[in-house]
This record gives C-alpha cells, sequence and structure tokens, in this order.
C-alpha cells in the first residue's frame, strides 16, 4: 500500500510549528497518567513485589502464611495462582512468577495485595522465602567464559572478508566491551486492571505496545483476547523500556483484579522499578580491520556479544539491529558480522532508543577513532573517505539510496559549525594549555527506518466524524512524549482540510484499533499517520460524491481546505456538509490502515531491503578535558539532521535534542553498575539516582544548533516527512569522539586514544594518564 495525495496544501497543518498536544498539560501538572486513573475507582488494592535476594538459586519454600497475617494485606500472588499460561515473554522463557528457580537479584518471585502500599510493603517483607544459592553469571566475561548463550547466532557474510584482510595493507584489530544504560523514565512501570460489569477486563498500562500487553494479560489469565482491553493513556516517557516490559506487571494487576473483584494497581518505586526492569544491553565486540593505502576500508570481521540478561525478552532483534548497523555511514566492500546473546543472571535486557542500533554504530566509530591516527589521517578525513556513495548497498545488500544525503549533511553542518577556524584555534588553545586541552569531533549517523521484521510493519486508525462536523481520531500508536498524537493531528487537519480545532484524539486502545504493532522502530507517525490519513481519505471519497452535487462540479474536482469542500469557485462549508451528509445517509466513520510497502527481510541470510528508508545526520561537538581529574565540559554542539520535510518542527527539534542528549548520556555520564562480588553479588548495585548519573541542565551545550537539512522531501512517506525518534541519539558519538581528540591532545603527535564506554570523568582521566606517559616516553614532555 503506498501513500497517494502526498504533497502539501498551501497552509497545511502539517509542518507548522506547534506546541505538542499536551505541553499545556504537562507543565500546568493537569495530564493524566496510569497512575492517576486509581483515584477514580474505589477500592483499589496495591500490588507491591517480594523480590529474589539471590542472581540465581533454587526456590526451595515460599510462605505467605505470615503475610496473610498482616493487617490489610487480602492476597499473595505466586505461580499458583496463574489459571493461565505462566508467562510474560516475548518467547515463552519468562515465567512471570518463579515455580523453582529464581535467574535474577531482584526477580518478583510473589505479589502482596494490600488496602494500601503500606500493608502491601508489610506483607512483601513477612513472605518467607528459602533459596538455595546455585552458581550465578554477572558478567558478560563471565557468560561468555561459560558458553552461556540463548536464541539465535546470525551471520551477515558478504564479499570475501577473509581474503581482503589477508590482503590489506594496513589491518588492526580489537575487543571492546562497553556498557548499556537505564531508561530512566520519569514514570516508572504502572498498571491499573478491574473487572467491568460482564466480566470484561480493563487493563490501563503504561505501556508501548498495547496488542501484545492484551495478548500476554490474555494467556495468563487463560482467556480470549477479546475480553481483555487495554488502554494506554500517555506515558511519562518509555525510551523502548516499556515495548516489553510493561506486560507482566499488567498481568499481574489484572491477574489480582480476577481473584479478588477489586481494582488492583502496580506501580514500580524507583528502585524497584531499576532492579526490576531490563535496560540497554551492553556489548562485547572483537574486531579485525583492513585499509587500502587510501584509507578506505576493505574488510571488516568481527564478533558482537550482547549482554542478554536471563531471558531472551528482544535480544534477538536487538542483536539483528546492531549487525544492521555496524557499517553506520560507511561503505565495507567484505564483511563477515557475527551475533550472539550471552545468558546471564541478570535483568532481561531489552529495547532502548535505536534497538541495538547504536551499539553496532558505536563499534564501528570506536574503531574509526582509534586507528585513524594510526592510518596518519584525522579522525574526520578517514571517515568522510569511506562514506557510502550513490549505488552502493550494504552489508545486507539493501540499496544505500539518498546517500548523497550523507555528504549533504556532513558538508552543512562541517559549515555551519565552522568546523575549520575552530580547530585552527583548538589547536592554538591546546599548545598554550597544558593541563586543558579541547577536542573537536564530527561524526555522521544513517540509521534504517522500519522493523526489521516486516510484518511489524503496519497500523491502523479509526477516523469518527459526528454529525456537527467535529472529528474524532483514535490509532494505533501510543504516547510517550515523542509527539505522535501531535503529529498525527496535523495530518489528519491537513487531510480533511479543517482546522486543528475540529479535531480530537482519544487514547489509544485495543478495543479501537487491534493487533497494532509496538509503537517503536521511530515508525510510530510513518505508520499511524499513514493509517489515519487513509482512513480520511475513505470519508472525503464519500464526501466528494455529496460535495461535487452541491458544487456542480465533477468529485474528483472537489478539494478540501480551510473548512470547506471547494471547486469551480464554489464552496460548501464543511460542517453543513457533513450535516448533509448525514442526512443523506453517508457512512461518516473509517477505518485506517497502512502496511509499509517493498520490505523484505530473510533473517537466516540477514539479507533484504528490511528498510523503508534511511535518517541521516551528522554532528560536531566541542569538548574540554582537565587533565588532573578527567573532568570535562561539552561547550557546543551543531547538529544537522534529516527529518524529510517536517511534519511538526517543534515536535522534531526536541526529539533531536533529547535524543542527543540522551545519547551523551549513554556515553559519557551513564555507568550502569552490577556488585561482582560478596553476598549481593548480581544486584544492581546503581539504583537510584544517587549512584546512577544521569543528564541534566548541568551537561546542556551552552551552545547547541539544531538544523534541519533543508530540500528533504521523502517520496512515499506521509507527507514526505522522516521519522526522528531514535536516530539523533546517535549524533552523540560527536561526544565521545570530542573527548578522544582532547585526550590525544595530551599524548604525543598522533596518539592513538583507547576510551572506555561510558567515558565518565575517571574514565576519561585514565586515558589522560595513558597519553601523559606516551609523551613522557617519547620525550615530549611540557
Ligand atoms: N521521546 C520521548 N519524549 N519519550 C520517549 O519515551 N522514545 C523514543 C523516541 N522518542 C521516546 C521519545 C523511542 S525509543 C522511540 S522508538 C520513538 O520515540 C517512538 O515514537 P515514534 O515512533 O512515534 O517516533
Ligand atoms: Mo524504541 S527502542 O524502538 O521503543
Amino acid at each position: 500500500m503506498s501513500i497517494t495525495h502526498n504533497q502539501r496544501p498551501e497552509g497545511a497543518a502539517v509542518g507548522r510549528s506547534i506546541p505538542h498536544e499536551s505541553a499545556y498539560a504537562h507543565v500546568t501538572g493537569a495530564a493524566k497518567y496510569t497512575e492517576d486513573l486509581a483515584g477514580a475507582l474505589s477500592g483499589v488494592l496495591h500490588a507491591y513485589p517480594v523480590q529474589s535476594a539471590h542472581a540465581h538459586a533454587r526456590l526451595l519454600r515460599l510462605d505467605a502464611s505470615a503475610a496473610l497475617q498482616v493487617p490489610g494485606v487480602r492476597l499473595v500472588l505466586t505461580a499458583k495462582d496463574i489459571p493461565g499460561v505462566n508467562d510474560q515473554g516475548a518467547k515463552h522463557d519468562e515465567p512471570m512468577l518463579p515455580v523453582d528457580e529464581v535467574m535474577f537479584h531482584g526477580q518478583p518471585v510473589a505479589w502482596v495485595l494490600g488496602e494500601d502500599l503500606e500493608a502491601a510493603k508489610a506483607g512483601a517483607a513477612a513472605v518467607a522465602v528459602d533459596y538455595e544459592p546455585l552458581d550465578a553469571l554477572v558478567t558478560l566475561g563471565e557468560a561468555i567464559a561459560a558458553n552461556s548463550f540463548h536464541g539465535i547466532q546470525p551471520v551477515i557474510d558478504k564479499g570475501e572478508p577473509a581474503a581482503a584482510l589477508a590482503a590489506a595493507p594496513h589491518a588492526f584489530s580489537g575487543e571492546f566491551e562497553f556498557a548499556g544504560q537505564e531508561h530512566f523514565y520519569l514514570e516508572t512501570q504502572s498498571s491499573l486492571a478491574h473487572v467491568e460489569s460482564d466480566g470484561q477486563i480493563m487493563v490501563h498500562a503504561s505501556t508501548q505496545h498495547p496488542s501484545e500487553t492484551q495478548d500476554i494479560v490474555a494467556h495468563v489469565l487463560g482467556v480470549d483476547a477479546h475480553r481483555v482491553t487495554v488502554q494506554a493513556l500517555r506515558m511519562g516517557g518509555a525510551f523502548g523500556g516499556k515495548e516489553m516490559q510493561p506486560h507482566g506487571y499488567a498481568a499481574v494487576a489484572a491477574l489480582g483484579a480476577v481473584l479478588t473483584g477489586r481494582p488492583v494497581r502496580v506501580r514500580l518505586e524507583r528502585a524497584r522499578d531499576l532492579s526490576m526492569t531490563g535496560k540497554r544491553h551492553g556489548f562485547h565486540a572483537s574486531w579485525k580491520i583492513g585499509f587500502d593505502e587510501h584509507g578506505k576500508i576493505m574488510a571488516l570481521a568481527a564478533q558482537l556479544t550482547s549482554d542478554g540478561g536471563w531471558s531472551l525478552d528482544l535480544s534477538e532483534p536487538v542483536l539483528t539491529r546492531a549487525m544492521c548497523h555496524i557499517d553506520n555511514a560507511y561503505w565495507i566492500p567484505n564483511i563477515q558480522v557475527r551475533g550472539r546473546v550471552a545468558k546471564c543472571h541478570k535483568t532481561s535486557q531489552t529495547a532502548f532508543r535505536g534497538f541495538g542500533g547504536p551499539q553496532g554504530m558505536l563499534v564501528i566509530e570506536n574503531i574509526l577513532g582509534e586507528v585513524a591516527p594510526k592510518l596518519g589521517l584525522s579522525a574526520q578525513e578517514l571517515r568522510r573517505r569511506n562514506f557510502y556513495v550513490p549505488g552502493q548497498d550494504t552489508p545486507y545488500y539493501q540499496p544505500v539510496r539518498h546517500a548523497e544525503r550523507l555528504h549533504r549533511v556532513w558538508e552543512k553542518v562541517l559549515e555551519s559549525s565552522q568546523f575549520a577556524t575552530r580547530r585552527e584555534q583548538i589547536e592554538a588553545f591546546n599548545a598554550a594549555h597544558p593541563n586543558s586541552k579541547r577536542g573537536l569531533a564530527i561524526t555522521p549517523v544513517k540509521f534504517g527506518i522500519s522493523f526489521n521484521f516486516t510484518a511489524f510493519n503496519q497500523a491502523g486508525a479509526l477516523v469518527l466524524v459526528y454529525k456537527d462536523g467535529s472529528v474524532l481520531l483514535t490509532h494505533g500508536g501510543t504516547e510517550m512524549g515523542q509527539g505522535v498524537h501531535t503529529k498525527v493531528l496535523q495530518v489528519a487537519a491537513t487531510a480533511l482540510g479543517v482546522p486543528l480545532s475540529y479535531l480530537r484524539l482519544a487514547p489509544t486502545r485495543t478495543d479501537k484499533v487491534p493487533n497494532t504493532s509496538a509503537t517503536a522502530a521511530s515508525t510510530g507517525s510513518d505508520l499511524n499517520g499513514a493509517a489515519v490519513k487513509d482512513a480520511c481519505e475513505q470519508i472525503l471519497a464519500r464526501l466528494s460524491v455529496l460535495a461535487a452535487g452541491e458544487l456542480e462540479a465533477e468529485a474528483s474536482e472537489v478539494v478540501f481546505a480551510d473548512g470547506a469542500a471547494h471547486a469551480c469557485g464554489r464552496s460548501v462549508d464543511w460542517k453543513t456538509l457533513v450535516s448533509k451528509a448525514y442526512f443523506s445517509r453517508i457512512q461518516l466513520s473509517a477505518a485506517g490502515y497502512y502496511s509499509t510497502p517493498g520490505l523484505h527481510w530473510d533473517l537466516s541470510a540477514m539479507r533484504g531491503e528490511p528498510f523503508k528508508y534511511f535518517a541521516y545526520g551528522a554532528a560536531v561537538s566541542e569538548v574540554q578535558v582537565s587533565r588532573f581529574d578527567g573532568s570535562y565540559q561539552l561547550r557546543r554542539v551543531d547538529i544537522v539532521h534529516d527529518v524529510g520535510d517536517s511534519l511538526s518542527p517543534l515536535v522534531d527539534r526536541g526529539q533531536i535534542e533529547g535524543g542527543f542528549i540522551q545519547g551523551a548520556g549513554w556515553l559519557t555520564l551513564e555507568d550502569l553498575r552490577w556488585e561482582t562480588k560478596g553476598p549481593h553479588r548480581g544486584r544492581l548495585a546503581t539504583a537510584s539516582a544517587s549512584t546512577y548519573k544521569l543528564p541534566s541542565f548541568s551537561e546542556m551545550p551552552p551552545v547547541f544548533n539544531v538544523e534541519f537539512l533543508q530540500d528533504a522531501h521523502e517520496d512515499g512517506v506521509v507527507y514526505g516527512s522522516k521519522a526522528v525518534g531514535e536516530p539523533p541519539l546517535m549524533l552523540a558519538f560527536s561526544v565521545r569522539e570530542a573527548l578522544r581528540q582532547a585526550v590525544a591532545a595530551f599524548g604525543p603527535a598522533g596518539h592513538s586514544v583507547k576510551l572506555a564506554s561510558p567515558a565518565t570523568p575517571e574514565a576519561v582521566f585514565w586515558a589522560v594518564q595513558e597519553a601523559q606517559e606516551a609523551r613522557e616516553g617519547t620525550g615530549h614532555v611540557d
């Protein structure tokens, strides 16, 4: 199905800089979240988890009798209470409550339902659990050494990598292990369930994937999907952390509601959320790369191992997306990439903005940053020389359409950031300052848009036009702050040719639009926008026949704009027309549908065209590093990013700024740690904001310039726009590479810097020490 009528009329609602549809409600506190809905219900029970005290243990005994004596405790849910299937995972490897074995420290082994939170907590403390501790694999290194893997082990193979590596005049190899990331959405996991009068189970959940929440609730309860309705009002941030993770909590609430006949809420406190939910996967990479005399990549061989945690969750698709992004923006004619998922006794790692793409891209960006000095090239020159040019294809054989945009964003940001001049200034600064050095770096992004798994690339919508001309929209996408609702409203207003004030958007619900995909892979507005547009066009097709009669014209001549239908110089007002349509018995509602055309993907061969298009961007970052403690400041950031013809420029700008900062957090500040020794081995050590450093205002660059690539209409996507949710996160590689440049300036000329990820001040300090030592070794001491 392809997009029709894709040109923007004069004065269209799409492309206007309007605030997020909930902006005022967000800042005044009027916006309601799942948790707030509990206030409207009476007799709501609170659920609180009993968490495992071991990373891996046999569950010997679980005795709830003392808990049931605690005043206010109503019920203790254990595996035995599950009437359907005890499973909350995408791959049926994730018991919702353990039967005989616990798999990570903090895993819920039972849930206590209490009249209030205090009672539930007191009850949870009174549940007696006996464990027999078992050996646990806590680090990625331990899992690799123990050969502990799960799921598929895909391979990308193209050309003759072994022969090309052997023949390469310059070859390098290395290993790189880097950390994952905590989502730290402001609203923690939250669900509220109650049973309606006729046995219909209503679940409100903070979920990116209401249809999957519905499926999992239904199969845990052992009922058909039509008995369960899931509503996702809005989320206070999700970032991939609510694509799979919410289902189990929703099922706990629903099971509690069914068993007690009372509404049940689950809302994780921050420390529970951090210790129980999956995170971005850390990865280990080993690699060999070969270059020709001109610094062009001849071949890459790499093995990627992700730290999957105890169950598969989305680890397989995250891994395949990582593998499909190891090329980032670079043409690699001969390549072999092997992937595998380590199984260990930690939270089950999951989707996180970029869905593995950032991890794959970090591998190649790290390699290029590290080897550029060894090739005698500047990092930016090495990167540019290897860019895709039109006509080339990726390691999985997808043609890189619009590769010229890569060159355009690059040139544009070099110019707008005054890169060349600033580089000279920085060299002068560095020569004059022995204890502080500045670094400037530019990095590119190419990110594939669509779900790798072809079937997920579909969406539905429901558009209802009421007799008074007002319009109610529902679509399958969920709102997590990213602005999909704002964009969909703009799309519908444009398609119908009515003012935005005629429209209202209703919360996402599985009884309005069935079988939806997760709002993920940045496809929310591409897919749901197109489905809404389809529904609007169905309604207009009917209305234009009526309007043609009124306007003495052909139906094909009727144009809808500015709240009226126009043809032959005459007009009929929208509201009048709608009212006439009702009395003429013309259907005023439509279900819209869209499926992305042209996609195909063969997972076993890791070949195909999984992506509708690529999003491109480039960023320049400047940092200053102190020699004595490795502390640094991000001084200036310039970004040029390709959002196609923006549907909603303010929203897109927010996505670019927010994505960038979130990426900078992952790469430079946020340091996930688990206890690896002692009695709490396997426990998340960074289980609060006091031990897990997040970016805040003080880390914002004082100069932050964001520009959209101009003349960037993307054919075949709704009104020429492009997805923006994830790609900007990876613009933050420029921060990491700028740190590398600054550290290198402490070393001898041409010093190659190895940098840990996250490049925290501590990690930067050690890299500076190494650079200083190298300089002293060569006799160049200040
Ligand atoms: N922006 C905000 N404010 N909050 C979020 O949770 N999630 C990101 C991105 N931007 C997120 C966000 C992720 S992981 C994805 S996949 C996309 O938004 C999903 O929405 P979209 O497909 O509508 O862009
Ligand atoms: Mo985003 S990680 O695809 O939810």
